[in-house]
């Protein structure tokens, strides 16, 4: 009788401990800063965010990027939704642009070449004929600055990267930072701010890849997307802009009400053939707080993107094809995720037409993008 006593004393005290160490680590926010490795003789640091529901951010100071996004189905099983590799080399050795903040121009160049006040300047060719990403070398393949803000309200990291004059190309000394904050709803925002010394154009975005069923597992062509874009600009075979603003209305690219991805990416449309799929810019109305939603049925997954930026690409994996093996081992294969990269249009420096990309001494750029997390 006594030893059933004391082992079903045990028994609740051992219940209070474990709801108490649940409790504490639900309540405790915390940013934990790890050697992750060393990229042309610079140390790279890995950051892992908890925000107070428990669920993680992983950034790395290489490429500015996020590397993990820990969140929980309906069920409140929890998976990462993003795609990275596990280790270090893989980041180095596989898709550049994973989660990355990319510059000094976000998306296409024409032939890698702009005119500004009467220079001609000359850009990599890294997606032929076209300038892709900042070249080669871009904003994704360097390694940032790190500091955790100890002062944020919720877990934050704040990347800065000091980009030369020409670099890639590209005239002016810019000082780039991107601040990741993780709130306790499941926000990810990111806070861009920009300034150079000369007159120069750019275009900043993150190139994180989403799949709500957990990456790695099947494809996105499930999702369903709507997209608050009243026109998308269509483009050349080499994804370059024709210059055209297209209403959406009655092309498979009108996502204003539900569609799944899926549902029209198969129909005999010129710039589904042209983009191999949709990977295109959605011009935003940028009229509601949030301008895009993306859900996933099988998990209750929803995504949630505001921005204050005036399009999106939207990209859904349409060159991915299994090669590349990501966290867990697990290939990425085709159409198994898919980006909403918010900026400005592509190819903008040689369309005045486009809001300009255009960045003078003494302005601050700054922006904001959010993606946000709920299950429905
Ligand atoms: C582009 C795709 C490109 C991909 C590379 C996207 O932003 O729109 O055409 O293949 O980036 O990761």
């Amino acid at each position: 009788m006594k030893k059933i006593i004391n082992v079903s004393m045990m028994l609740i005290f051992s219940g209070i401990f474990f709801i108490s160490c649940n409790n504490m680590a639900k309540n405790k926010e915390t940013v934990k800063k790890e050697d992750h490795g060393v990229y042309n003789g610079k140390e790279v640091y890995l950051f892992t965010l908890t925000n107070k529901e428990g669920n993680v951010l992983k950034l790395t100071s290489f490429g500015a990027r996020i590397t993990w996004i820990e969140v929980p189905d309906r069920t409140g099983t929890r998976d990462n939704i993003t795609f990275g590799f596990d280790a270090f080399d893989g980041m180095i050795n596989g898709d550049r642009y994973f989660g990355a903040v990319v510059g000094r121009y976000a998306n296409r160049i024409a032939k890698g070449k702009f005119t500004l006040d009467s220079i001609e300047y000359n850009l990599p060719i890294n997606n032929f004929p076209n300038s892709l990403h900042g070249g080669p070398e871009g904003w994704h393949s360097v390694v940032w600055d790190s500091e955790i803000l100890d002062k944020s309200e919720y877990p934050a990291v704040k990347f800065t990267y000091r980009s030369p004059d020409m670099e890639a190309g590209y005239p002016g000394n810019m000082v780039v930072e991107a601040t990741y904050t993780w709130t306790d709803k499941n926000e990810i925002i990111i806070d861009y701010k920009c300034s150079t010394d000369k007159k120069t154009v750019f275009n900043i975005t993150n190139h994180a890849y989403f799949n709500l069923h957990g990456a790695g597992n099947g494809d996105i062509l499930d999702h369903q997307l709507v997209i608050k874009a009243s026109s998308f600009i269509p483009v050349d075979t080499f994804l370059i802009p024709t210059g055209e603003l297209r209403p959406v209305a009655g092309t498979p690219f009108d996502f204003s009400s539900t569609h799944t991805i899926g549902e029209r990416i198969t129909q005999d449309y010129d710039q589904l053939i042209f983009g191999k799929g949709y990977d295109h810019t959605f011009v935003l109305d940028n009229l509601e707080e949030v301008d895009i939603t993306v859900y996933e049925p099988v998990s209750g997954r929803l995504m949630e993107v505001i921005s204050d930026e005036p399009g999106v690409q939207f990209y859904c994996g349409n060159f991915l094809n299994g090669t590349l093996i990501g966290h867990g081992g697990k290939p990425y294969n085709y159409r198994s995720g898919l980006c909403l990269e918010t900026g400005h249009y592509p190819d903008s420096p040689n369309h005045p037409e486009f809001p300009t990309t255009i960045l003078n001494p003494g302005e601050t750029f700054k922006s904001r993008t959010i993606y946000r997390f709920s299950v429905k």
